[in-house]
């Protein structure tokens, strides 16, 4: 385990030497890790920084509004990108090609930012973790090997590259950054495309944040579980009044884990899954069936892709 205040010192000292004389944008996502990069950045560089929240169109319901309400009063830019990642993802059914056509989006619409207000240096706030499971070749976190391999900065600073997410946590509480960020579920860069298998459309984003809305309201408070989603896994028959239709399949999972790197599923009740099921199934027409995700990680990953 890091020592928080140590961490601190060191990261500022190195963000300054880094940076130099430059402006550097910066990812925030409203996140613990980029949140945390972004007090840390501001301490070492103040107003050099410039972060940026992307709304992907693959965010969580609300989301947008939250980190607007949050970040009030700050520097903070927002910047509609939903049409161009759905664009971006057309077609894609791989989930390799989806993460590097997301990581790609990302840095073009930052170069674009950091062209406007002259910068040469990216801020992101990858962790440990990333980088372990994107050099395992199994799947490229948007932020790492998700990256393209051209990119107009100079430079690419990562402060929190060495820590877990645990260590994060802590550093934020040293930070004195709100409970809320501090203890908020993970959430994946490439958001909601990574809970849809295969090609992602309109239609089936609306449904999976609806159903993810739905499972956080039934279980973030109560079970405090490390992460809780729901994911559109297929399509399969259902009945609906007197008809046999084509519905979507909604996975709801939700686990235990200390550092992502493993998990196990959260013991739910029956009946409140039961609850869960028909309140999903109640609220989107469109969903004929919800199952419940009893996989670990290992063999399954905590996300679908
Ligand atoms: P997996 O699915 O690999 O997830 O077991 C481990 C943790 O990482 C998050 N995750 C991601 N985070 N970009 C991110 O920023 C990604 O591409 C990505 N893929 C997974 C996941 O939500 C979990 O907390």
């Amino acid at each position: 385990m890091v020592n928080a205040e140590k961490f601190i010192a060191k990261a500022i000292t190195e963000i300054k030497s880094e940076a130099g004389e430059n402006k550097v944008v910066m990812a925030l996502s409203g996140g613990v890790d980029s949140s945390v990069c972004a007090v840390l950045a501001a301490r070492a560089i103040g107003d050099r920084l410039i972060p940026i929240y992307i709304d992907t169109g693959l965010m969580r319901k609300g989301e947008t509004d939250r980190i607007r309400t949050l970040f009030e009063g700050t520097q903070l830019q927002i910047i509609d990108g939903g049409d161009e990642f759905l664009d971006a993802l057309k077609g894609h059914t791989d989930p390799e090609a989806k993460r590097k056509a997301i990581g790609e989006r990302f840095i073009r619409v930052f170069e674009r930012e950091a062209r406007i207000v002259g910068a040469k240096c990216l801020l992101q706030g990858t962790i440990y973790p990333d980088r372990i499971e994107s050099e395992g070749g199994i799947k490229s976190h948007h932020n790492v090997g998700g990256m393209p391999p051209h990119m107009e900065f100079t430079k690419v600073i990562e402060p929190i590259r060495d820590l877990y997410k645990d260590e994060v946590r802590d550093v934020a509480g040293a930070l004195g950054m709100p409970k809320e960020i501090q203890h908020r579920m993970p959430f994946p860069g490439p958001g909601l495309a990574v809970r849809v298998l295969g090609e992602i459309t309109r239609e089936k984003v609306a449904v999976i944040r609806e159903a993810n809305w739905i499972v956080e309201d039934e279980l973030v408070e109560m079970y405090r579980p490390w992460q809780c989603f729901a994911a559109l896994i297929g399509l399969g028959t259902g009945v609906k009044g007197d008809n046999r239709i084509h519905g979507w399949i909604v996975a709801v999972r939700a686990v235990n884990s200390r550092d992502g790197m493993t998990a196990d599923p959260v013991e739910i009740p029956f009946d409140h899954l039961v609850r869960i099921g028909s309140r999903i199934t109640a609220d989107i027409p469109s969903v004929a069936r919800v199952v419940y995700d009893i996989t670990s990680k290992p063999p399954a990953t905590i996300e679908y892709e």
